[in-house]
């Protein structure tokens, strides 16, 4: 099958990123990681760039031109999709239109509720029965676009924010690549 090129933005651990780069190993997966782009030069997950030999690029985004240097990487590659990875940074407008292609997130918990950052603290004061995670298009705001895949668990006494945060990336390692499966397949997302 031919697999659409991918690149994958990262900011820290980069344990979403392995998990797609072991699922695009099987044959039957649709896309291939042909890149790997980090805003920080210490970030983990760049290691995972290098042992398995994927052109990796670190961008300093404090750099007014940072944008550009990404497009021009993102079109040698001819990149078809962006799936960001605990990317830390904002896909400005003008990134999105210039791209012109998909770009889908993932995040910590049930979309439309807690977007943003300390999502677990959020979700335990506010004493909800259930949380999870959410792959989702990027449009100009913050964790907002159209929702392609939820995955849910209940929350016990005994949680907190360590056991939400492992029982929340745990199903982000299957919600993410079944995303990327439902959107080549084409499965009404
Ligand atoms: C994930 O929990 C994701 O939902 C959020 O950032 C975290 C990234 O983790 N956007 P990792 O770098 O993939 O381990």
């Amino acid at each position: 099958m031919v697999k659409k090129n991918t690149c994958v933005f990262i900011s820290g651990r980069g344990s979403n990123l392995k998990n797609l780069i072991n699922r695009s190993r099987d044959y039957n997966f649709p896309v291939k990681i042909r890149l790997i782009i980090s805003n920080n030069k210490f970030a983990k997950g760049l290691n995972y760039a290098k042992k398995y030999s994927i052109p990796y690029l670190i961008i300093d985004t404090d750099l007014k031109s940072f944008e550009n240097k990404i497009l021009n990487q993102i079109k040698k590659y001819n990149i078809e999709l962006i799936c960001l990875a605990g990317y830390m940074k904002i896909i400005s407008k003008n990134f999105l239109e210039k791209y012109g292609k998909l770009i889908i997130n993932i995040h910590p918990s049930l979309l439309p509720k807690f977007k943003g950052l300390n999502t677990f603290s959020r979700v335990l004061n506010s004493k909800e029965k259930s949380t999870g995670c959410t792959v989702h298009i990027v449009d100009q705001f913050l964790d907002n676009g159209r929702i392609i895949i939820k995955k849910k668990f209940n929350i016990t006494l005994n949680d907190d924010e360590k056991s939400l945060k492992s029982k929340t990336q745990q199903l982000e390692y299957k919600a993410f690549p079944e995303a990327i499966i439902k959107i080549y397949r084409n499965l009404n997302y």
